[in-house]
C-alpha cells in the first residue's frame, strides 16, 4: 500500500505539472481527488489493512491529499495568471502612434461668400427674405413687368412644370411677394437658387443661384444704389475696388444698369480673368419700375426704389479665380478642401 501511494504520489506530481489551463486543473482534480478519484479509492482500500497499520497509511494519504490540493491551488492561479497576463498584452495600446486624423468639414466656398454677403447686407439694414424656387407666371414673369412675347418666357428658356408653373429664373420673383406683404421702408435681400434651360459649360449651369435685393422707400434714387453697391463691392473684393454702371435694359427696372467692378485679379490694367478689359460684371440693377410698384399696391408718386440681382457664383469664382462654375456644383472634395 505504501509502495503504490508513492507511485501515485510521483505519477500525480509529474502530471500537475503538465497540466495547462483550468480545464486540466478541473479534471485532475476529480481524477486524484473526486469521490471516485483514484486517492479516494486508496484511501477506501485501508480497509483491508491490518489495524496498526492504518493509521501510518492514512496520515499519508492525508498528507498526499494536503499537497495535491496546495498545488493545484498553486498550478490553478498561475494558469489565470498567465491568461490575464496575456490577455493585457493583446489589449496594450500604443499611446506613442500617430492619431487618426479626422477630417473636418467646412463650408462650401458658395455659402461662405453667400454668408459674407449676408453680414455686409445686414450691416446696411437689410433683411434676408426667402421665396419659393417653384413659382407662378404671375410672380416671375407678369408681376415683374415682362411681356408676354419676351423670348426669356420661351420653354427654351425656363422649365415649365405647368402651364402656370415654373421653377423660378430670377430671384426678382421675391421683390413683388415682398412688396405685397411688406409696406415700405423695405431693404431686403434674398438669396436662391435659380433655373434655366442652359446647356452646361464652364461659364453656364441650369442651376444656379442669385441674390436679389430691393429698397423702396421715399425719396430713393440712384445714388442710394451706386453707395450700397460699391458699399458692398468693397467689402468683398478690396478697399481700391470701383464700380461702373453701364445702361442697359431689364423689364422690371427703369432705369436698368449692368454693374462692374474693377477686376480683382489685375486691378484694372487688363487679364485673363477681365478678358483684358480691366472690369468684371457682376450684377443686373436698377430703379424699380413704376408699372412695377403701382402692380404691388405701392404708389409711384409716394415711393421710388432700386433694385438689384447678384450673380452668386461668378461673385465666388472671381474672388476665388475659379476658372469653370461646374467646380461648384461637382462637389469633388479635392477641390471643396482647399476652401
Ligand atoms: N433678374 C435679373 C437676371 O436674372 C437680374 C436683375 C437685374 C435683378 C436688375 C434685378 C434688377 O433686381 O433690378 O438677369
Amino acid at each position: 500500500m505504501k509502495e503504490q501511494l508513492e507511485a501515485l504520489r510521483q505519477k500525480a506530481l509529474e502530471e500537475l505539472e503538465g497540466l495547462s489551463s483550468a480545464k486540466d486543473v478541473e479534471e485532475f482534480r476529480i481524477r486524484m481527488l473526486g469521490k471516485k478519484g483514484e486517492l479516494t479509492g486508496l484511501l477506501r482500500g485501508m480497509g483491508s489493512l491490518p489495524a496498526e497499520e492504518r493509521p501510518v497509511v492514512g496520515q499519508m494519504v492525508n498528507e498526499l491529499r494536503a499537497l495535491l490540493e496546495e498545488k493545484l491551488s498553486a498550478k490553478e492561479s498561475a494558469i489565470a495568471d498567465a491568461a490575464k497576463a496575456e490577455k493585457l498584452a493583446a489589449e496594450t495600446i500604443d499611446v506613442t502612434l500617430p492619431g487618426e486624423q479626422r477630417k473636418v468639414g467646412g463650408l462650401h466656398p458658395l455659402n461662405k461668400t453667400l454668408e459674407d454677403l449676408i453680414d455686409i447686407f445686414r450691416s446696411m439694414g437689410f433683411d434676408v427674405v426667402d421665396g419659393p424656387e417653384v413659382e407662378t407666371d404671375y410672380y416671375n414673369f407678369e408681376a415683374l413687368n415682362v411681356p408676354a412675347d419676351h423670348p426669356a418666357r420661351d420653354m427654351q428658356d425656363t422649365f415649365y412644370l405647368a402651364e402656370n408653373l415654373l421653377l423660378r429664373t430670377q430671384t426678382s420673383a421675391a421683390q413683388i411677394r415682398t412688396m405685397e406683404n411688406r409696406k415700405p421702408p423695405i431693404r431686403i435681400i434674398c438669396p436662391g437658387r435659380v433655373f434655366r434651360a442652359d446647356e452646361v459649360d464652364a461659364t453656364h449651369s441650369p442651376v444656379f443661384h442669385q441674390v436679389e435685393g430691393l429698397v423702396v422707400d421715399k425719396g430713393v434714387t440712384m445714388c442710394d444704389l451706386k453707395g450700397v453697391l460699391e458699399q458692398f463691392a468693397r467689402e468683398i473684393y478690396g478697399p481700391d475696388t470701383k464700380v461702373k454702371f453701364r445702361p442697359s435694359f431689364f423689364p422690371f427696372t427703369e432705369p436698368s444698369v449692368e454693374v462692374d467692378v474693377t477686376c480683382s485679379e489685375c486691378g484694372g490694367k487688363g487679364c485673363r480673368v477681365c478678358k483684358g478689359s480691366g472690369w468684371i460684371e457682376i450684377l443686373g440693377a436698377g430703379m424699380v419700375h413704376p408699372r412695377v410698384l403701382k402692380g404691388c399696391g405701392i404708389d409711384p408718386e409716394e415711393y421710388s426704389g432700386f433694385a438689384f440681382g447678384i450673380g452668386l457664383d461668378r461673385l465666388t469664382t472671381t474672388r476665388h479665380k475659379i476658372s469653370d462654375i461646374r467646380l461648384l456644383f461637382e462637389n469633388d472634395v479635392r477641390f471643396l478642401d482647399q476652401f
